[in-house]
């Protein structure tokens, strides 16, 4: 896959995901502009660091004039900036949660804004915005962030429709737990509140993955440098989980709760068992029968 002479807009890369997406385009040829507000700790003379902070509208303006005075074409846009928290939401505070409302959902609308009248004109290019595991699934403690990413997943939705008929996709990746510097410090926190070590709450979430490890920012560069490209051509409004199996996964929990469901109701009694197997008959189905037994649980609770 070559991207000689194409030009990506990527904002948050310098560090982690962005970071490894900069590295493999600019090697790949392509002239990468990183929107940040840290300045990188690396050197390629194919990525310009353009301080910006992507939640203010004036800073994204003036780094996309910037970026005009280079070049003409935007081919390619990796919103990828983000930043996460996490509290239950009573608890978290409002200047946190406006922060994370701002860069990770305000962002992604700053630069698009921008960015799609450039690719309507020149009627191409490829758009992929950061979704996470949590735009399909809940995790305690993460409602906002969570609420942010799911947004991102309706955005990249709908958008991919109102731009499919100028050419240009829209699609998101999703991640799981990826080791990158954001993934460090919050387990460095979860750690802290459990009174663990860094290295148990590792091995925890690792235990929880199918595929039994973190994912590297590299896996996810490569999703990103294949959806820009034209192998990727018929994709557009596709959400694409790299998570090592984390949210195929939560169907086996939810068959696994049926099962710990009947072993529960078995426990409590035969003559609920007994109500169950009456119903049966009735029941079309064994979600029916579940469903059953759930009436009657409750009724014994
Ligand atoms: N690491 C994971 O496990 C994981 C999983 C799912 C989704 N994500 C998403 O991937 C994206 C990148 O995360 P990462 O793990 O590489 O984090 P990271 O902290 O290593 O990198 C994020 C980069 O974004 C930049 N940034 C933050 N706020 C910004 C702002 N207002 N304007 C411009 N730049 C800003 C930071 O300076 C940093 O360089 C985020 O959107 C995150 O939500 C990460």
């Amino acid at each position: 896959m070559s991207f000689n002479n194409k030009v990506i807009v990527i904002t948050g890369a310098s560090s982690g995901i962005g970071l490894a997406a900069a590295l493999l385009f600019a090697n790949k040829g392509a002239f990468v502009f990183n929107l940040d507000i840290i300045e990188p700790s690396y050197f390629h003379k194919k990525v310009l660091w353009l301080k910006c902070n992507v939640s203010d509208i004036s800073d994204v303006q003036s780094s996309f004039a910037i970026i005009r005075t280079h070049t003409k074409r935007i081919d390619y846009l990796f919103a990828n900036a983000g930043i996460y928290s996490e509290a239950p939401l009573i608890e978290m505070s409002s200047t946190t949660i406006d922060e994370i409302i701002n860069v990770n959902i305000r962002g992604v609308i700053n630069v698009l804004r921008i960015t799609l009248p450039i690719m309507k004109a020149q009627k191409n290019g490829s758009v992929v915005l950061m979704g996470s595991d949590l735009s399909f699934v809940g995790r305690k403690n993460s409602s906002i962030y969570g609420a942010t990413k799911g947004a991102i997943g309706q955005l990249t939705k709908s958008l991919s429709i109102e731009c499919a008929s100028v050419g240009i996709r829209v699609n998101c990746v999703c991640p799981g737990a990826i080791m990158t510097p954001l993934t460090k410090k919050a387990i460095k926190l979860e750690a802290c509140e459990k009174k663990e070590s860094a290295s148990v709450i590792y091995k925890e979430i690792e235990k929880q993955i199918p595929l039994k490890r973190f994912g590297t920012s590299e896996e996810v560069a490569h999703v990103v440098a294949f959806l820009c490209s034209e192998k990727a051509s018929y994709i557009t409004g596709n959400l694409v989980s790299i998570d090592g199996g984390v949210v195929a996964s939560q169907v086996d929990n939810c068959q696994y709760n049926s099962h710990v469901l009947k072993q529960i109701v078995h426990i409590l009694g035969q003559n609920t068992l007994f109500f169950a197997h009456n119903q049966k008959n009735e029941a079309s189905d064994e979600s029916n029968v579940d469903k059953k037994n759930i009436v009657q649980l409750r009724s014994k609770l």
